[in-house]
């Protein structure tokens, strides 16, 4: 097959990404513009918000992304899009500019789901890891283990019950009274103090199986909260704990998953493998049983549109490019 240039689009939420991809000579530029600024000021999105300004940024970002990969619209072989999961308006407007365009350009436009182009992230890296792997998919609405074989072929091993890894960190600074986006600042926070001056629970983290569950441990943090003797001082400390009894668990059930699928080496994806405490665990834990750990370029662990580019262009090379809504979500648990 001759080199297959794909254009992918991100709009599932807050960010506007657009990315190039030459199947033969790799990621040729991406360009992403965040809402963050959008949403502060109500303490988080907006999905109305949202879609409207993806509609304002969408089409001046693909003419920088082209301009800046040196190629024309013309050039393109496949427009990929996010199809879902992700807010409806929001999504709606990648979708429709990805199809229109390719419906000008007639050339296919490939519906990707949002959780594949993080799960194939890692792989933009200068050092890819290879198949097959277990991915760790950490991001605000999944916490997910995967045993991946190849492109379009995943296999889900377990995953939270309730509460994503992402969400609970943004509920609990929600709740700490920290501003939008809660995550990263929690995490900042959490650098500034010391965890086990709080005790707070480990969900899980005996079941004995590969599943998850945040939502008790938001809860715990709002207990500890409301205590007589608490004070503001006492938040980075609070916040140390909180981060390390979800690093815990996510390093103990990742751990789990190497050892039930006889795998070694894991890849990290999503918003939440941005967060440095998680990354020094996993790399000091699985290196020393032997196991290699991949993360994402931190440009590529959050929403983007290199990522969906990427999958979209793995999938036409692989010949696995369904031009279906339905086939993007062959993602599914076999
Ligand atoms: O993958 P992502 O950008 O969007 C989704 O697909 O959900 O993930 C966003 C999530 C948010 O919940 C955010 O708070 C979390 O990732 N996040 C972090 C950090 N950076 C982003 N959580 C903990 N520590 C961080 N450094
Ligand atoms: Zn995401």
């Amino acid at each position: 097959m001759k080199p297959q240039l794909v254009l992918g689009i991100e709009s599932s939420c807050d960010e506007t990404g657009i990315g190039l991809v030459c199947t033969q000579r790799g990621l040729l530029a991406h360009r992403l513009f965040s809402q963050i600024d959008l949403h502060a000021a109500y303490g988080g999105v907006v999905p109305e918000l949202a879609s409207r300004d993806h509609v304002r940024r969408i089409v001046p970002l693909i003419r920088e992304t082209m301009q800046a990969g040196g190629c024309t619209l013309q050039e393109l072989d496949a427009i990929g899009y996010t199809t879902g999961p992700g807010l409806a308006g929001a999504l709606l407007v990648g979708a429709a500019v990805g199809e229109s365009l390719a419906l000008a350009l007639n050339i296919p436009a490939i519906p990707i789901h949002h959780l594949e182009g993080h799960l194939l992230s890692p792989m933009l890296s200068v050092t890819p890891p290879a198949f097959p792997f277990v991915a760790l998919l950490v991001s605000g609405g999944h916490t997910q283990l995967m045993r991946v074989g190849a492109v379009g072929d995943y296999e889900l091993l377990g995953e939270s019950v309730d509460d994503a890894a992402g969400e609970a960190f943004d509920k609990t600074a929600k709740l700490l009274g920290l501003p939008y986006p809660g995550g990263p600042i929690l995490s900042k926070l959490a650098g500034q103090g010391v965890a086990g001056k709080f005790k707070l629970p480990r969900p899980m983290l005996h079941s004995g199986d590969l599943m998850f569950s945040f939502s008790g441990l938001k809860t715990a943090v709002l207990t500890a909260t409301k205590k007589p003797d608490f004070s503001a001082e006492q938040i980075p400390d609070l916040a140390a704990e909180f981060q390390e009894a979800v690093v815990d668990v996510l390093c103990a059930k990742a751990r789990a998953a190497l050892l039930q699928t006889g795998l070694s080496q894991l890849v990290v994806a999503g918003g939440v493998g941005a967060n440095t405490r998680l990354r020094e665990r996993l790399t000091k834990e699985i290196s020393k049983r032997g196991g290699n750990v991949f993360f994402p370029e931190l440009e590529y662990c959050s929403d983007n549109g290199a990522m969906i580019a990427f999958a979209c262009a793995m999938r036409v090379q692989a010949g696995k490019a369904v031009p279906s809504v339905e086939g993007a979500f062959a993602i599914r648990p076999r």
